[in-house]
């Protein structure tokens, strides 16, 4: 502890606990200690200041904004594009043309990517929707996660081109422009996909201010953070929000077992909405 550059308590660590989980609902364990301090002395650092508590006592003044970047520092934003391939594949074959008979007075579809970190999962999605929902249709994601920094990224649709991995050559020239001179090295996605993604930032611990109503949600690789209490009330918040028969996708390490009831698994971490 001595070596530290900055003094780290129990009593710190325990303050940052509170914070993360009154604020995200995020379950952080006594291993994540050393992990903590080193996420957090690079912004104690940058803020110039001198001790753990003095960044606490700042942290609880300043509220929402500085919550925000605690978090961030902590947890983490790994995301891709098609990841977990089969979920894009069931949503194509199975779900989209499902909702093709049953909205088909509306011609409305809805999928929210709740987490949606750096775009790529709502922009996957967005594809999908390109390619399976006739025009006409009036088909679009909304994308939202806690940090503001990650909704900024999916915003400007830049990546880096090594980003593509696991997308397919016909998808690559289809939806993504290269860029040029100094912009070589990146893409960037076609308007007509970020026309059809409503991008913004909701902590899902709080309200959701959102009018639309909702067909699909995927919320993956999110609530690891969270401990089964709060799990089980973000589950039964989107059964609420979903129609009967309306498809939940999680993450491929998660599991509404004895967290929710009210969906039933159809296979592979996705779920369908029973009551
Ligand atoms: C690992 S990423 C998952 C991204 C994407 N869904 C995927 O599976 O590739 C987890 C995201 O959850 C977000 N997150 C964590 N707690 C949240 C909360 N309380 N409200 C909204 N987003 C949250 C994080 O900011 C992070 O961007």
């Amino acid at each position: 502890m001595s070596e530290r550059e900055f003094n780290f308590t129990d009593n710190d660590f325990k303050r940052v606990q509170k914070i993360v989980y009154d604020f995200a609902g995020i379950d952080l364990n006594d291993s994540k200690k050393n992990l903590v301090y080193n996420r957090l002395a690079k912004r104690i650092r940058f803020l110039g200041q001198t001790h753990f508590n003095e960044y606490l006592d700042y942290v609880e003044e300043q509220g929402e904004s500085e919550f925000i970047h605690l978090i961030n520092a902590i947890t983490t934003n790994l995301t891709f594009f098609f990841r977990e391939t089969h979920h894009f594949e069931f949503l194509a074959d199975t779900v989209i043309p499902e909702l093709l008979q049953k909205n088909a007075s509306t011609k409305k579809i809805r999928i929210w990517s709740a987490g949606c970190s750096t775009g790529e999962e709502p922009y996957s999605l967005a594809i999908v929707l390109k390619e399976t929902v006739p025009t006409g249709w009036d088909a679009k994601v909304i994308a939202t996660d806690l940090d503001s920094n990650v909704v900024n990224t999916g915003l400007t649709g830049i990546y880096k081109i090594d980003r593509l991995k696991g997308v397919s050559e016909e998808r690559k020239s289809r939806w993504f422009m290269k860029g040029e001179g100094s912009k070589a090295g990146f893409v960037k996605t076609k308007p007509e996909l970020q026309k059809i993604i409503e991008f913004g930032q909701l902590n899902l611990m709080a309200d959701w201010p959102i009018q639309d109503a909702i067909d699909v949600i995927f919320c993956r690789n999110v609530v690891i953070y969270f401990d089964k209490p709060t799990q089980s009330k973000l589950f039964n918040r989107y059964a609420d929000k979903l129609p009967m028969g309306g498809h939940l996708f999680i993450g491929h390490s998660e599991s509404l077992y004895k967290v929710c009831d009210r969906f039933e698994l159809l296979g592979k971490t996705v779920y369908k909405k029973i009551k």
